[in-house]
């Protein structure tokens, strides 16, 4: 990284890590949106002497570096186009992934629902891609502390491809351990030690009593779980083990709406399932938590029940061994380039597609 860069994503005390970065003109080694008269997104990486083709002409990379962002530039036959630095929503539907993401909407909630906050220390599984950690860390800012768990290497590399492409280098504030989450987070994290814990897995129920084991009184539990199966067998967990408030579960739809002329309506296609949240607070040690009045009557689960939890009966896709690995490779390649190196361009033209399917 040039010295100009490395003063840039450094935190120097005034400035939180990674923000100076995305202020000012456009500079070379960063990613920018090109959008056309179409409403069409590419994102390329700014590299001196390059350019950008498509099959109606093409656009220098110089033609771009130095001016300031919004600007609207023309590539070599008067095509114009608007460029803009991707936001945090733009790229997480645009990175590598291995795994499916959480959606931009459902990250919101976590963070505000889940009370994240500068300063706060935070344990998150899975990994991932990485898209979740990215938001929690801008919320726990450089003082706060995340530490995230992920099973799969293969997926803990392309987090970590995708953390540092955006914050421009290693984030002052993360830490990734490899090993499942309950083994690992109790072995690594002292007792009553943690303020949140937020978990995007297919079991979030075999992580209780870890939980309870490192969250503070008054900790915040936060799940993000793609069925209601998942959802109903963790929030039973938590009651059953009796050391958390009762839980609370929601999920969040939005609606784009069309804004042209006289019709103004809302848009005829949205991403209507992404996926369920729950919440619970660690009581203090010692306490019962107080009932509710009415409890469901049934609560049992058969031993037939209890088998159905796989990856392939809640929808989930395995990824190949071959994918995961050109994922990693895409998301170190995009991990701060040294200005001067290669460029690259992501498609991320046409409606943003996020799988449903959860886990690996
Ligand atoms: C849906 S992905 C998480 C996506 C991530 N939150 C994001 O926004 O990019 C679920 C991840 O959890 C991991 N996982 C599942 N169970 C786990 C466990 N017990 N401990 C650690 N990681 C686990 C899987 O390997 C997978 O990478």
């Amino acid at each position: 990284m040039s010295q100009s860069n490395a003063k840039l994503t450094a935190g120097n005390g005034a400035e939180p890590h990674g923000a100076a970065a995305r202020r000012g003109p456009f500079r070379a080694g960063e990613r920018v949106q090109l959008t056309d008269e179409r409403t069409r997104m590419n994102t390329i990486t700014l590299t001196p002497g390059q350019a950008y083709h498509t099959h109606k002409g093409f656009l220098n990379h110089d033609a771009v570096i130095g001016q300031p962002e919004g600007s609207v530039v023309a590539n070599n036959v008067g095509q114009l186009y608007q460029t803009l630095r991707p936001l945090l929503s733009d790229f997480v539907l645009s990175m590598p992934r291995g795994a499916a993401v959480v959606y931009p909407k459902d990250a919101g909630q976590i963070i505000t629902m889940g009370d994240i906050y500068p300063g706060a220390r935070v344990v998150e599984a899975g990994v991932g891609s990485g898209a979740l950690s990215i938001s929690l860390l801008r919320a726990v800012g450089d003082g706060g502390y995340l530490h995230s768990f992920e099973r799969r290497e293969e997926f803990a590399d392309i987090a970590r491809g995708n953390v540092e492409t955006i914050f421009g280098g290693k984030h002052p504030a993360w830490k990734i351990s490899l090993g499942d989450f309950q083994d690992e987070v109790v072995r690594q994290e002292s007792p009553a030690s943690i303020d949140r814990v937020v978990l995007d897995m297919l079991a979030p129920w075999e992580c209780v009593d870890a939980v309870a084991t490192v969250l503070a009184p008054g900790g915040v539990w936060i799940n993000y779980v793609a069925t209601v199966t998942q959802l109903s067998r963790t929030a039973e967990a938590i009651r059953a083990d009796g050391r958390f408030t009762e839980p609370d579960a929601w999920e969040s739809m939005v609606r784009g709406w069309h804004l042209e002329g006289l019709a103004v309506r809302p848009d005829h296609r949205m991403v209507a399932h992404t996926g369920f949240l729950l919440t619970a607070r660690r009581l203090a040690d010692g306490v019962t938590g107080l009932t509710p009045k009415r409890r469901p009557s049934k609560t049992e689960f058969s031993a037939e029940d209890l088998n159905a939890w796989t990856p392939a009966n809640v929808g989930e896709r395995d990824v190949s061994a071959k994918k995961l690995r050109r994922a990693a490779r895409e998301a170190t390649a995009t991990a701060p380039a040294p200005v001067g190196a290669g460029s690259e361009s992501t498609d991320t033209s046409g409606p943003q597609h996020v799988e449903n399917a959860k886990d690996g």
